[in-house]
């Protein structure tokens, strides 16, 4: 019975929340183990939609466990909106949701930092998802992060608060962007928030080493994906967490050894947020018929996302970074419509065929992708939920897909609901999940 990671092998977006949502069936607990709510996930469940943006997609599922790792940024304020949304949809929640007390707090004083780092002449423009994410990560790397277990000690909570808040208006001073924000009343309606989140509050290490030794079943989330990686993503076009299959361990405290599979999530294009390189992008008409079939605009921000055709070379990279052992390919439907699909099967640079990918932004920039294409289908496969019935231009596509990347696609979405993502028969993900 094997514990999985399940995330992005592209730069998010992936659709990761309804793959978790329809796997966590099969497992006891979900733990997100990175990232904060510049997050996600948008599910549906009949006609009901639901946007998750720290709490990990499991919750959904009655009786499943739900855990927030140490590895997220956590917004108190953020979070208690979505536990009164969901269960005001009548999701049982807080009985059910456990807090890391290890996870690092964010303040809207991060989000004035980030509008500093974001904004000003000379510095490179992230695209960020303004919600302060990286600031929170710069305190906890710095070690002056205020974590969730600080925040319920109203003693030390309040000395730490005001030496860091002093720190963050005196350095808005000097770029003369402080924003005077109401530090005393953020003050007081953290402690408010604190003590609504303190019964979810525990040690979830310990909690997830004592189910993992027990028997259960643990479906590690991750967000973002791996081309934001803060050490393998397109730095520094990336988030400030280890969004790759490593982070699941350090975002949890559960060991390597205690996992059994990894899992990731591509589309059958690809799309990108923000700014930053993106070899394969589709400008024009193309682009645009893939966001308007796809709905690409960020669940978070409402931002059109940047689409384009799916790119081998990345998938390969980001399959060597997580060691995939099998790809659900999604939203196959949004290519329905095209006559010729290109996929990109190289990268060449000053004439040269790359072997991996480069480091450095200005070199993934000159990338000429080398691309084949292939013929559509040009037939409606929205909603299949048999890999049979899948026209067979459809299932020449996703081969082709597999043959160029190295890894099989163990599951195919056709849709948002539960019942439109087939695991495939034989496949290595069918016997991870058995
Ligand atoms: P941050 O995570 O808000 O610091 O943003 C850093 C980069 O990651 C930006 O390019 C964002 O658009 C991107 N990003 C952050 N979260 C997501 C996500 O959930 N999906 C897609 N892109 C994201």
């Amino acid at each position: 019975m094997a514990n999985i990671i399940i995330l992005g092998s592209q730069w998010g977006d992936e659709g990761k929340g309804k793959i978790v949502d329809l796997f966590s069936e099969r497992f006891d607990i979900v733990a997100r183990y990175q990232g904060g709510h510049n997050a996600g996930h948008t599910v549906f469940i009949g006609l009901k939609k639901f946007i998750l943006k720290l709490i990990p997609s499991g919750i959904l599922r009655p009786g499943k466990k739900a855990v927030i790792g140490n590895g997220l940024v956590l917004d108190p304020a953020a979070l208690l909106d979505e536990i009164d949304a969901l269960e005001a949809a009548g999701v049982d929640v807080t009985t059910n949701l456990a807090i890391s007390d290890r996870a690092h707090v964010l303040f809207p004083q991060h989000r004035m930092m980030e509008r500093l780092s974001e904004g000003r002449a000379g510095r490179i423009s992230i695209g960020t998802t303004s919600r302060g994410i990286g600031p929170c990560y710069e305190d906890k790397i710095a070690r002056r992060g205020i974590r969730v277990a600080e925040l319920l000690d109203r003693d030390a909570f309040r000395a730490h608060y005001d030496s860091l808040m002093e720190e963050k208006h005196a350095i808005a001073r000097t770029f003369s962007i402080d924003e005077e924000d109401d530090d005393r009343g953020i003050r007081d309606r953290y402690e408010a928030m604190a003590e609504r989140i303190r019964p979810m509050v525990c040690d979830t290490a310990l909690l997830l080493n004592n189910a993992i030794r027990d028997g259960k079943r643990v479906l590690f989330e991750g967000a973002q994906g791996t081309m934001l990686d803060i050490d393998h993503g397109t730095y520094p076009f990336v988030t400030s967490s280890s969004a790759s299959a490593g982070g699941a361990c350090t975002g949890t405290g559960v060991a390597p050894t205690r996992i059994g599979g990894v899992i990731g999530v591509s589309k059958a294009y690809i799309t990108r947020v923000g700014g930053g390189p993106f070899p394969t992008e589709a400008h024009g008409e193309e682009g645009e018929l893939i966001r308007r079939k796809g709905s690409e605009f960020g669940a978070v921000t409402g931002r059109p996302r940047r689409c384009g055709w799916f790119d081998a070379p990345l998938l390969r990279y980001t399959a060597a970074i997580n060691g995939f052992d099998s790809v659900v390919v999604t939203k196959l439907d949004v290519l329905d419509d095209f006559d010729e699909i290109p996929v990109c099967v190289g990268y060449r640079v000053d004439g040269r065929v790359l072997d991996g990918m480069p480091a450095r932004v200005s070199v993934i920039e000159k990338v000429e992708p080398v691309y084949e294409r292939l013929p559509g289908w040009k037939t409606s496969t929205f909603g299949v939920s048999s890999y049979d019935e899948l026209p067979a231009r459809a299932k020449d596509y996703l081969a082709f897909l597999e043959r160029h990347t190295g890894v099989e696609a163990g599951a195919v979405s056709t849709g948002p609901e539960r019942t439109q993502t087939m695991v495939r028969t034989g496949s290595r993900l069918e016997s991870l999940l058995r």
